[in-house]
């Protein structure tokens, strides 16, 4: 495994002739990294995961400067996973000129969910994806569906902007009791990750309701999260699986945002509205 912290040395890693698949991530990686790793390297000749807490997706006074850098661990689960190339670059190499001026705008859907309550977040990630895209060159790029609202917006980036990269979806991996799996949970004390489960019990009643009709959806996770007097939920939407307005029927994802102590975490879950 080479583990490349400069543009040049990426060159050299990358080899011209090997199709390759990318894995994005701020490191602290977790068996939900794994699993991203794992189907991709079934997509291209080699694999590559760059590691890098960007900067430009946090707002000021988020969690940037606490994220969690465990940079040996990464290497190891990357070397066990059979990762032939970690981009670990620093700030000046992924922005030697600072703050970029040009940015990758995200259009309508960035400012809405996880948007609304972070301003500039989707701006901060299209930007560092197109630099990571136009570095690594590959061939296609896998995201986790926890992210959703996320991976909507990259796909739709590839698309608008012909990256030529292929965006691959992969479920979310989650702990036994549902939680799903994130670089925050280490964040939680006991208490708090017990009450952290209220978000997938949520989006489970949720789906349970989806039968009744979009209304009943929403009561019934909403009801969930009520009985948390320790959760402050950002948001709780129905939304089509585009993320578009929910249809009256058929397919949609059900999407929860909130907080537990100091810890803001999101999850999301596919839905089915009316008679299947
Ligand atoms: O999902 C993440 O870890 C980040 O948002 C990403 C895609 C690596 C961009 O910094």
């Amino acid at each position: 495994m080479i583990v490349a912290t400069t543009v040049a040395e990426l060159r050299d890693a990358r080899g011209a002739d090997r199709v390759t698949a990318l894995v994005p991530t701020m490191g602290a990686l977790h068996a939900g990294h794994r699993r991203l790793i794992d189907v991709a390297h079934g997509t291209a000749d080699q694999t590559a995961v760059s590691i890098f807490v960007n900067p430009l997706q946090f707002a000021a006074g988020e969690d940037l400067d606490r994220y969690p850098r465990t940079m040996d661990a990464d290497l190891e689960v990357c070397a066990s996973a059979g990762v032939a190339v970690v981009f670990a670059p620093g700030g000046d190499t992924m922005y030697p000129s600072g703050e970029p001026i040009v940015t990758v705008d995200p259009g309508p859907l960035g400012s809405e969910l996880e948007g609304a309550v972070r301003p500039g977040h989707f701006r901060g990630v299209l930007t560092v994806v197109a630099k990571l895209f136009a570095l690594v060159r590959p061939a296609s790029a896998v995201f986790g569906e926890k992210d959703y609202q996320q991976l909507a917006l990259i796909r739709q980036m590839a698309a608008d902007l012909s990256t030529g990269v292929e965006v691959v979806s992969v479920e979310t991996v989650r702990d036994s009791d549902g939680l799903a799996l994130s670089s925050r949970n280490r964040y939680l004390a006991p208490n708090e990750r017990a009450t952290a489960l209220a978000l997938n019990g949520a989006l489970r009643a949720g789906r349970q309701a989806g039968a009744e009709g979009a209304a009943a959806v929403l009561s019934a996770a909403k009801s969930v999260l009520a009985s948390e007097s320790e959760l402050s939920v950002d948001y709780l939407e129905l939304r089509a699986a585009d993320l578009s307005p929910a249809p009256a029927a058929g397919g949609a994802r059900l999407l929860v945002a909130a907080r537990v102590g100091g810890t803001r975490l999101i999850d999301n879950l596919s839905v089915e509205i009316g008679e299947p």
